[in-house]
Order: structure tokens, then C-alpha cells, then sequence
């Protein structure tokens, strides 16, 4: 890994990743989360969204968080969440 990777910290910022407990959603969630950042699993798979935070968040010694989100396709009604 080189210095300037070393040196990249997300410490205490959030993101939010849309379709997050899919394959790509949680490589992503889990490099957020290895630089510090709490990485928010937004899918319409509540469980699997809430279960692949929880193991983030114990992978990483950080935080993660799994939430139920439906996002719309652009140019249509805003994102909802429950
Ligand atoms: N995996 C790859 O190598 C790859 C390569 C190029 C492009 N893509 C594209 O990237 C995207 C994600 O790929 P992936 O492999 O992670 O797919 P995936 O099927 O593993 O994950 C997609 C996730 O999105 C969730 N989802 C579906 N509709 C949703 C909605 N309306 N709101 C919120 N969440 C929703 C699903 O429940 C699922 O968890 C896809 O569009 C795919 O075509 C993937």
C-alpha cells in the first residue's frame, strides 16, 4: 500500500451506498469503513443490508449501518426510506 494511500482517512464521515448489500455495494462499504468512514447499506433487502453491516462493522472495529431504501431511477420522484 502506498503512503499516500496510507494517508486517505474518511474518519467519522458518512456515505451512503444505494443497492449496498449487493456485491459491489459492500466491497465499497468496506473500504469506506477501512479508512474510518461509516459506510450506510442502503437496499431494499433490509436484512441482508442490516446483516452485512453488522459484519463490517465487526471486520472493521468501526461502524456500519444497514437501512431499508428504495432509490428511483433519475429524473423521477425523490428517494424514500423506512
Ligand atoms: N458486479 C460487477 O462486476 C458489475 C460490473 C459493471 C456494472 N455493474 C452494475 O453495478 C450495479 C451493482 O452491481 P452488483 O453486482 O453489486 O449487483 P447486485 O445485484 O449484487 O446488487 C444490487 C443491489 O441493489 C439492490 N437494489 C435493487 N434495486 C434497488 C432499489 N430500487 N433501491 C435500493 N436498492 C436496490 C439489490 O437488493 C441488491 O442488493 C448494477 O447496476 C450492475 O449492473 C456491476
Amino acid at each position: 500500500m502506498s503512503a499516500a494511500r496510507l494517508d486517505f482517512s474518511l474518519k467519522d464521515r458518512v456515505a451512503i451506498i444505494t443497492g449496498g448489500a449487493g456485491l459491489l455495494g459492500v466491497r465499497h462499504a468496506e473500504a469506506i469503513a477501512a479508512v474510518g468512514g461509516i459506510p450506510v447499506l442502503a437496499d431494499i433487502r433490509r436484512d441482508e443490508a442490516e446483516a452485512r453491516a453488522a459484519e463490517i462493522a465487526h471486520a472493521s472495529a468501526g461502524k456500519a449501518l444497514g437501512r431499508c431504501w428504495r432509490s428511483s431511477s433519475p429524473g423521477s420522484d425523490a428517494w424514500t426510506s423506512s
